[in-house]
């Protein structure tokens, strides 16, 4: 590739360390050539991957796409976090040392790209000018062009936020290889996929993937893993996998900045997007920061708690978004959005997308759609009752796009953080919402967040596990050094936010429904969270934290039964003593948690005891 330099000479990269990182990777993985991607590129490589079939047209401005049929979502057991320090090692971020895992990644990336364009698509995981830009540049080289469509959607590309680094070093070298997807043995003993963070060499090697989730480094790998072991190594910040919305009360003119963790494919995204509920628009609304990702660090000038969304997009949930549970969501996927649709159902002769959940009965005519395998859905038999859309299809779209998207999104500032919450899919137990206006209790009831996983992660749908901040899939370092560090982090801000657990997904133990609307109405608890944090109302203190009273959540136009509120804002005392020694074992499991937590647990058992 004798070109390799006039190709980047002629794209006007001209930081030296990137171009010597870019050669070494193009030799090794032997691609026959390279093209360097700024986000101004988009429409001809949204024309060229149409042309050569790897996106179809979904009408006007939006596209249609398929993955492997094997490859639809983030393999956790595959994933892994690589150091040269055994110390690094936790329980759920599978350590290897880097000696071991860098030969392995290169031994497979070796002339795996061969035949093939490596595209160099440089990025910056914040907006420019933000307090933790210097740990958010990063190159992405990739050999498959709808990953580079789905980075200039989902992360700010272009060659400027690398030219000018400080420290031209000072970039996450990130290395996505797809390989042979039809010859990786995917879920099977002879798995050959890896998909590695080199952690203290700023280094993400992944091969065996065309997923989003495993495959868009600037989100998934940088974003979240490397970030938040930055954010450790530095001592300055958090890297989180949480929302950040804004709710601005017309009234009185305050504006709140909520942010918090639910795992993946349980409810961020939407509670981001929200429209207010009809009876609350008047006086509220709702503003989309981020749906998936928050860095959070101090402020030097304010001494504040500060947040932002590192990402430039979203790459959201198909299933069970449709007009009522979610306009703005569509609204941010109709036409000339250029959003990339994924693993939904698709019809090609009409161009219309469909998924579960998207209108309440399938397209009347079958005729002419295709399935996410791209099976004609005429051809199935009657009794059929598999899914059109993968129930981790989604959508991707940048921001600009969102209704709702917080009018200073792109300010280099960030937000002040009122409060803090954690959530999940959990059938039983975890009531609405129940405040917590301790750190050290917070974070502790982050730590033991128990919730069912999803289909975001291969296998695991329904599994109900702890997933810890739900970072779990993302943990970069040992779980009692996170604790640590989180504790200093949030305990060095001069005002403390308030922390939350909320649950929108308890169900009825009879006939499973959910108990609580969800969606537009998770809007009430929160507005509650604030009024407590203002001093407006009490709520009812319980050993678990403090639930609001039904006379002080705001219910009008509310559709729920009697019952079903009643269950949703009670605490079944036995069954949290129950829960209190599966914890137990739970927090046993890390080296070096804290005293603050294990005192928060014993004080919660204790409470709970004096309640039984
Ligand atoms: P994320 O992956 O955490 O961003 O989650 P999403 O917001 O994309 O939601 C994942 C799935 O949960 C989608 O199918 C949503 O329709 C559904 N969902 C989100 N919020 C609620 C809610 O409040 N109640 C119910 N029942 N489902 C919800
Ligand atoms: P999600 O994002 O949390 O919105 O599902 C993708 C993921 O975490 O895999
Ligand atoms: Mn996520
Ligand atoms: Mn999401």
């Amino acid at each position: 590739m004798a070109d390799l330099e006039a190709v980047m000479d002629e794209a006007g990269l001209t930081n030296p360390e990137v171009r010597e990182f870019v050669k070494e990777y193009a030799e090794l993985t032997g691609a026959e050539r390279i093209e360097v991607v700024n986000a101004s590129d988009d429409r001809r490589l949204l024309e060229e991957a149409v042309a050569a079939g790897e996106l179809e047209k979904a009408g006007e401005g939006r596209y249609y796409s398929r993955s492997y049929h094997k490859d639809t979502a983030r393999s956790e057991e595959r994933t892994i976090v690589a150091t040269a320090d055994e110390k690094d090692r936790g329980v759920y971020n599978n350590w290897r040392p880097s000696s071991e895992m860098k030969p392995k990644l290169h031994d497979l990336m070796r002339g795996a790209s061969e035949g093939k364009t490596m595209y160099v698509v440089p990025y910056l995981m914040a907006p420019a000018g933000n307090a933790l830009a210097p740990w958010a540049a990063g190159v992405e080289l990739t050999d498959t062009r709808t990953v580079v469509l789905h980075m200039i959607r989902m992360a700010r590309v272009g060659v400027q936020f690398v030219n000018d680094l400080e420290d031209p070093g000072h970039f996450v070298r990130a290395v996505h290889v797809t390989g042979d997807l039809e010859n990786l043995g995917q879920g099977t003993d002879r798995d050959k996929r890896y998909f590695v963070t080199v952690a203290d060499e700023r280094t993400i090697l992944h091969f065996g993937s065309s997923y989003g989730g495993n495959a868009l480094l600037g989100k998934i790998a940088h974003g979240l893993r490397q970030g938040a072991y930055d954010g450790w190594a530095s001592g300055k910040f958090l890297a989180e996998q949480y929302m950040l919305i804004g709710i601005h009360d017309k009234e009185t003119g305050k504006d709140y900045h909520v942010c918090g963790g639910f795992p993946s494919a349980s409810g961020k995204t939407n509670l981001a997007m929200m429209a207010a509920p009809d009876a609350l628009g008047e006086r509220y609304h709702v503003s989309f920061y981020g749906d998936d990702i928050a860095w959070l660090w101090v402020d030097e000038a304010s001494g504040k708690l500060y947040g932002m969304n590192p990402e430039y997009g979203v790459f959201g949930v198909a299933k069970d978004t449709n007009e009522t549970t979610n306009p703005n969501a569509l609204a941010s996927v109709g036409p000339h959005t250029d959003c990339i649709f994924t693993n939904v159902a698709y019809n090609p002769t009409t161009g219309e997308v469909w998924w579960e959940g998207r209108t309440k009965e399938k397209p009347k005519d079958r005729h002419g759609w295709l399935d996410w395998t791209g099976s004609p859905v005429a051809d199935r038999k009657d009794d059929d009752t598999a899914p059109w859309a993968h129930p981790n299809s989604r959508f991707t779209t940048t921001l600009a796009n969102v209704p709702n998207i917080a009018q200073d999104y792109d300010a280099p500032t960030g937000v002040p953080i009122d409060a803090i919450i954690f959530g999940g899919r959990t059938r039983d137990r975890e009531p609405l919402i129940r405040a917590i206006t301790d750190l050290a209790e917070g974070v502790y009831d982050g730590l033991t967040l128990g919730a069912e996983a999803t289909s975001a992660a291969e296998g695991k749908e329904g599994i109900l596990r702890y997933d810890p901040m739900s970072n779990r899939p993302f943990m970069a370092y040992g779980e009692g050094d996170y604790a640590r560090h989180y504790l200093d982090v949030v305990g060095a801000a001069t005002d403390q936010p308030i922390f939350a657990h909320v649950n929108w997904f308890q169900r009825d133990a009879t006939d499973g429904h959910f108990l609580w609307p969800g969606y537009r109405d998770n809007l009430r608890p929160l507005l509650w969270l604030l009024q407590l944090k203002n001093g407006e109302v009490e709520g009812r203190r319980t050993a678990v934290g403090i639930i609001p009273t039904e006379e002080e959540l705001d219910l009008e136009g509310v559709d729920i039964a009697p019952d079903d509120l009643e269950r949703i804002l009670s605490i079944d005392t036995e069954r949290w003593q129950q829960e209190m020694d599966f914890r137990e074992e739970h927090l046993s499991q890390f080296d070096r948690m804290p005293d603050e937590i294990w005192e928060a647990h014993r004080r919660v058992a204790e409470e709970l005891d004096a309640e039984a």
